[in-house]
């Protein structure tokens, strides 16, 4: 008796759901259609914001790189920072980016998509940047690696910039070493052989890495557990072993920034996660670490009292293996990518990042003060 109601409170359920979904489908394709043109402008991949802004996807790129093949905007590098200058070809064969076509001749610049331009090469003289009129589609990206406190406050360039470059998070275009997702043709992790326990790589030419608070840290530290010292000078090595397979034959590596600034995050830092080796690492908090990769990769100084407690732990980790190896429980769903070594391709992976980025981000904004924000 009751079946009949029973299908009309179903039907009119049914009806009233569909509608309701119809509703919502509608809602969500008219908020993703309209850009928010209050907000700072974000590429694409931002519609996945709850996801670790590190852990790029490795097929990513190259997906990006293949759909905008036809119209990828033209870069030009004003500069090359300190002169280093790379082959403009590794941006796609060392990180697989290639979002744009990139330019180091001057006399493509009223073509040029995009002008990046290096701060330090300013060297507070306005002529040294472009002087003709720039197109109205042509974007200036402000281009600084440098810490606020190194960075030269030239005067007369505050409105000029369009995009920002630098390693800080609140760029445009963020530079950092990042994981990228594991593809099930990646080699499994194996752990490399170890034939040290903790190591540490200090360039004799670097003075900054004598004077910080790492250094200070180490001395205490080595009162405690030994430490194995490779010096180097300008990353050249001795006995011909390189960066990698020195740092590989030590369980755990001294991360230490030459500075603690936030988002100062180096390849320091990723030169052991690519090695196989667990950092200890000095620098901006650990909640700044975990931005970039998962919090059981690395072990942080501020974790223990003191160094005398570090050494302890370490001493500990060393003769229990299981403990040890959890420390790379990450490779399992991430890889990271080894970083050039080499002195002329310091400043590569900023370059080909911006490449990349500025075939992704076809905004239109000025920056009306440049060093708010920034120092
Ligand atoms: C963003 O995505 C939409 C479709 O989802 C696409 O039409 C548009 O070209 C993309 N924009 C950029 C800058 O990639
Ligand atoms: C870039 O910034 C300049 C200076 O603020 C501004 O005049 C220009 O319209 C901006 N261009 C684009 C493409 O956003």
């Amino acid at each position: 008796m009751a079946c009949p109601s029973i299908s009309l409170v179903l039907r009119v359920t049914l009806i009233a759901t569909i509608a309701l979904a119809g509703i919502i489908v509608l809602i969500l394709m008219y908020h993703q259609s309209i850009p928010s043109p209050m907000c700072h402008p974000t590429p694409n991949r931002s519609k996945r914001p709850h996801r670790p802004v590190a852990l790029s996807d490795a097929k990513q790129p190259q997906s990006v790189a293949g759909t905008q093949q036809k119209d990828k905007p033209l870069m030009l590098l004003w500069f090359w920072p300190e002169d280093k200058k790379f082959d403009f070809q590794d941006c796609k064969t060392l990180f697989n980016m290639d979002g744009c076509h990139l330019t180091d001749d001057r006399s493509l610049y009223s073509r040029a998509h995009d002008v990046l331009i290096f701060h330090r090469a300013i060297k507070d003289d306005l002529s040294n940047l472009p002087t003709s009129p720039r197109a109205g589609i042509q974007r200036w990206i402000w281009f600084n690696m440098d810490l606020p406190k190194n960075t030269r406050r030239i005067a007369g360039i505050q409105g000029l910039f369009n995009l920002t470059l630098s390693y800080r998070k609140e760029a445009d275009i963020r530079v950092r070493w990042q994981l990228t997702h594991k593809r099930n043709t990646d080699e499994d992790f194996v752990l490399p052989k170890k034939e040290r326990l903790l190591c540490w790589i200090l360039d004799t030419e670097d003075l900054d890495a004598k004077s910080g608070e790492g250094y200070k840290y180490f001395q205490k530290l080595v009162t405690h557990i030994k430490v194995d010292v490779i010096h180097t000078s300008s990353g050249k090595f001795l006995n011909g072993e390189n960066y990698f397979q020195i740092i590989s034959s030590c369980k755990f590596y001294l991360s230490f920034e030459n500075s603690v600034d936030r988002d100062y995050i180096t390849e320091t830092f990723n030169g052991p996660l690519a090695a196989g080796t667990v950092p200890i690492v000095l620098g901006p908090p650990r909640s700044n670490y975990e931005d970039l990769v998962p919090g059981s990769s690395f072990i942080h100084v501020n974790d223990f009292s003191d160094a005398e407690k570090l050494a302890e732990f370490l001493q500990t980790l060393d003769k229990d293996s299981k403990a040890y190896e959890r420390y790379f429980d990450w490779r399992q769903f991430y890889n990271a990518r080894r970083h050039p070594t080499e002195q002329n391709r310091e400043f590569a992976h900023a370059i080909c990042q911006a490449c990349q980025d500025v075939g992704l981000k076809r905004v239109y904004r000025d920056i009306p003060d440049l060093y708010k924000g920034f120092m």
